[in-house]
Parts: C-alpha cells; sequence; structure tokens
C-alpha cells in the first residue's frame, strides 16, 4: 500500500514520512504519489489485456492537471482528454502527443477548436449537431479536417451523485439516442469532417459495472445500426467514470469494467479507448493539514476541529457531502481513544465542513493530519475564496519527495488587479 503508518516516522507516502514534508514546505500541502499513479494506470492496463482487449487510456485531466501528474501518466504511456484550450495547452506542455488528445465537453469555442485543430489533435467528441457543424465551418477555414467521434446519451442513470450524473436524457451532454444515425449521416457528409465513431460517458464515481454495461451495449447497437446504414465506425470512447473506495463502498474492480467493455463491445471490431480521471489519480493524492484549534462543544455535542485547510482547498466534502478519510501523522496520536469531532475548515461558511461528528482521536494545534484519497478533483478545484493564497504542492515516489508546487505569496493574490482612475490611491 501507498500509504503506512511507521511506529517512528508516523504516517509515510510511498516511504516519505509526511511529517517531514509538512515541517518543510508548511500546510496546507498537497501531496501526489508518482508510485502510486504508476500502479495504477498499470493495473488498469493489464485488466483490459487480461480481458484480451487493447484499450488506448486518456487520462481525464480534469481530475489533477498538474504537469508532474501529466509527465508521469505520459510515461505510463497514457494520451489525455481536456475540456479546454487551457487543458489542451497543459497536456502539449508537459508532452503528450497531440494525436493522443481527445477534446470533450459541452460547450468548445472556435477559439479553442482552432487551436486544437492547428495542433492535430486526434479526436474531438462532438455534443451537439450545432457544435458539428460550427467545427465543420471552422476546420474548412483551416483547410484541415477534424476527426469526429459524436457523444450519445444513452439515457441511462448511473446511480451516482445527482451533480455528477451525466448519461441521462435532460442532462445537458451528449447527442440524443434518437437523433445519432441522422447527424452522424451529416457528419459524413460535411466538408472539414471525418466521423470516426461513438462515445458516451454517464457520471462519476460509479460503483456498479451495470449502468456501464447497459450503456456499452447501447452504443454496441448504434454502431451495429450505423453500420448497416453504410456508415463506418472505428472507434468506441468508453469515457471514465469508475468509482473507487473513499469510506467502504464496493467499488468495481478494473475488471469488471474490462469485462463490461469485452462483453458488449468486443466483438465489433472497432479501436477502444477510454477516459478515466479520479480511478486512477484519487488515491494518489493526500492533503496535509495542520489543526488550528479545538473549539469544545456543550457535553454530548461532537468538538469542532479547526483545520487550516478550507473549502477553497478541497471543495468536495462541502460540495457534494463527500468522504474523505483523515488520518494524523503522528503514531501517537493516530492510535489514541477516537471521539466523535465535526471537522472544519476557516471559511466563513456553514458549508465549510469536511467531515460531522467523525470519530478521531483528541488532537492539539499543530497536529498535521492527512485528507485522503484527495488526488483527484482536490488542489484543480480550489480557489482562493477568503483570500487563502493556492496551497503549496509536493511529489514522492520510492522514498524521495520534491516540492513541484509553491504557495502562492499574498501579494500575488491582487496581482492582475486595477483600480479606476476615478479613485484615490493612498
Ligand atoms: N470523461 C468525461 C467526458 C467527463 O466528463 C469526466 C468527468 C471524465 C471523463 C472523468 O470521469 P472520472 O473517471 O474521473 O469519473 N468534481 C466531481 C467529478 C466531476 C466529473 C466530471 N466529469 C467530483 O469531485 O466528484
Amino acid at each position: 500500500p501507498s500509504l503506512r503508518m511507521d511506529v517512528q516516522d508516523g504516517l509515510l507516502f510511498e516511504d516519505v514520512p509526511l511529517h517531514l514534508i509538512a515541517e518543510r514546505l508548511g500546510t496546507p500541502c498537497w501531496i501526489t504519489g508518482a508510485g502510486t499513479l504508476r500502479r495504477r494506470t498499470r493495473n488498469l492496463h493489464h485488466a483490459f489485456v487480461q480481458a484480451g482487449l487493447d484499450v488506448a487510456l486518456h487520462y481525464a485531466m480534469k481530475a489533477n492537471d498538474h504537469l508532474a501528474t501529466l509527465t508521469v501518466l505520459r510515461e505510463e504511456g497514457c494520451g489525455a482528454d481536456v475540456v479546454s484550450g487551457g487543458e489542451f495547452l497543459r497536456a502539449v506542455h508537459a508532452g503528450i502527443d497531440p494525436a493522443h488528445i481527445v477534446f470533450s465537453g459541452v460547450g468548445k469555442t472556435n477559439a479553442e477548436l482552432t487551436l486544437a485543430l492547428r495542433h492535430g489533435i486526434g479526436q474531438i467528441n462532438i455534443e451537439s449537431v450545432e457544435e458539428l457543424r460550427r467545427l465543420s465551418s471552422v476546420a474548412q477555414h483551416l483547410d484541415l479536417t477534424a476527426r469526429v467521434v459524436l457523444r450519445v446519451n444513452p439515457d441511462i442513470d448511473a446511480g451516482t451523485h445527482d451533480k455528477i450524473s451525466t448519461g441521462r436524457a435532460g442532462d445537458k451532454f451528449g447527442i440524443d439516442w434518437e437523433r445519432v444515425p441522422a447527424i452522424y449521416a451529416e457528419a459524413a457528409a460535411l466538408p472539414g469532417i471525418e466521423p470516426i465513431g461513438l462515445a458516451t460517458h454517464i457520471g462519476s464515481q460509479i460503483l456498479s459495472p451495470a449502468p456501464f454495461k447497459a450503456a456499452y451495449a447501447r452504443v454496441a447497437e448504434m454502431v451495429r445500426t450505423l453500420r448497416a446504414q453504410g456508415l463506418s465506425v472505428e472507434t468506441v470512447d468508453c469515457g471514465g467514470g469508475l468509482g473507487i473506495r473513499y469510506r467502504d463502498e464496493l467499488a468495481p474492480p478494473p475488471s469488471a469494467l474490462a469485462g463490461a467493455i469485452r462483453e458488449t463491445l468486443g466483438d465489433l471490431d472497432v479501436r477502444l479507448a477510454i477516459e478515466p480521471g479520479r480511478w486512477l489519480a484519487a488515491p494518489a493524492g493526500v492533503l496535509l493539514t495542520s489543526v488550528i484549534d479545538t473549539k469544545h462543544q456543550p457535553e454530548g455535542v461532537p468538538n469542532f476541529l479547526i483545520l487550516d485547510a478550507a473549502m477553497n482547498d478541497l471543495a468536495r466534502p462541502s460540495l457534494y457531502g463527500s468522504w474523505h478519510g483523515i488520518v494524523p501523522l503522528s503514531p501517537e496520536r493516530a492510535h489514541a481513544d477516537l471521539v466523535p469531532q465535526t471537522v472544519v475548515g476557516p471559511v466563513c461558511e456553514s458549508s465549510d465542513v469536511f467531515a460531522t461528528a467523525r470519530p478521531l482521536p483528541a488532537l492539539q494545534p499543530g497536529d498535521v493530519v492527512a485528507i485522503l484519497d484527495s488526488g483527484a478533483y482536490g488542489a484543480v478545484m480550489s480557489s482562493t475564496y477568503n483570500s487563502r493564497p493556492f496551497a503549496a504542492q509536493a511529489m514522492v515516489e520510492n522514498g524521495q519527495w520534491q516540492q513541484i508546487r509553491a504557495r502562492q505569496p499574498v501579494d500575488a493574490l491582487w496581482t492582475g488587479e486595477m483600480l479606476p482612475d476615478w479613485l484615490e490611491t493612498q
């Protein structure tokens, strides 16, 4: 396991004592485990190989877009799934071949499409007939051909949190099932467009193989329909969404996803790809944060544990009510008696809560804890709300560690702000 408790050094992540990093860089501080990223990528790849499948991995970099993370995943053979011009340029900057980049997302601007086409992007996932026609004129203007797949909305409920469900009719994502054949035929006829296949993505943190299988079965049916109409379908992009265990969830193993793909799409003679984000990155990250204070409450009410990280750093608990493990770094603290505590940050919002009535050992100001599984949708979703600078970051691997992002200096918070000239400068 990448995390373990040592009697001397306390909590280790990939054999690095986390207290060393907290002492040197201060808190809050994000840690990314490069070895964990590598191991998980290999495990995923292995599951497909075992199932007799050749599946390209396009890492959904929205989960964690740090250049060091992208570099590790590039070294492990991943391409990228991007959702903005910024992500595209970041991926290219990290050395990912544009031919291995897929552009997803429901609103791509003409400027973003132009940028991607000029760099020779491998695939653009089209979300509507309007976008398809717009891309056709952008590509014609550049005298280039866009390789597109149509993202279909299979009308499947992935059974996950409402805010991260994307494949139900009425969600903003994907093309209505019934309209796909006509739009695919139109794509084949449009100048500047080469339709190469279909994509689907039904949501995130999905904990059962059933909705994947249902969605892929519908896509397989669509591949057959299109081919029967004489249209060529070379590729199927199976999206992301594989869930992980944060607490006690029974997350499906990668072999279950591989099995679902093999059973539904395995005989179709299509190139296969997936876009995992969370599964690769979440367990590869922890957030270190110090106790500012403990706030005692009346008998019978859990005390507040006030940390120096807040919802502006890790937004998931306040946004989705999500559960993250919280572990003290010190071995003595980690083994002390547990008492229910409500863990909060300093931001002036009642939703700035990491955990409610969580059984934790009694802690003192200055004690450091790790908030686990925060490598996906963690640092990337940070803001500077309450004028709280972006936290420092470090990477660990094989007993070594190095800083990978400076803590944002406080005066950088107002860099770029200007005063209109009718206001008095002091
Ligand atoms: N592909 C597409 C088109 C997506 O929209 C997403 C995620 C992924 C791939 C990657 O999904 P994953 O493998 O990570 O489940 N902020 C939320 C999650 C939002 C996911 C959005 N789309 C959270 O913290 O739970």
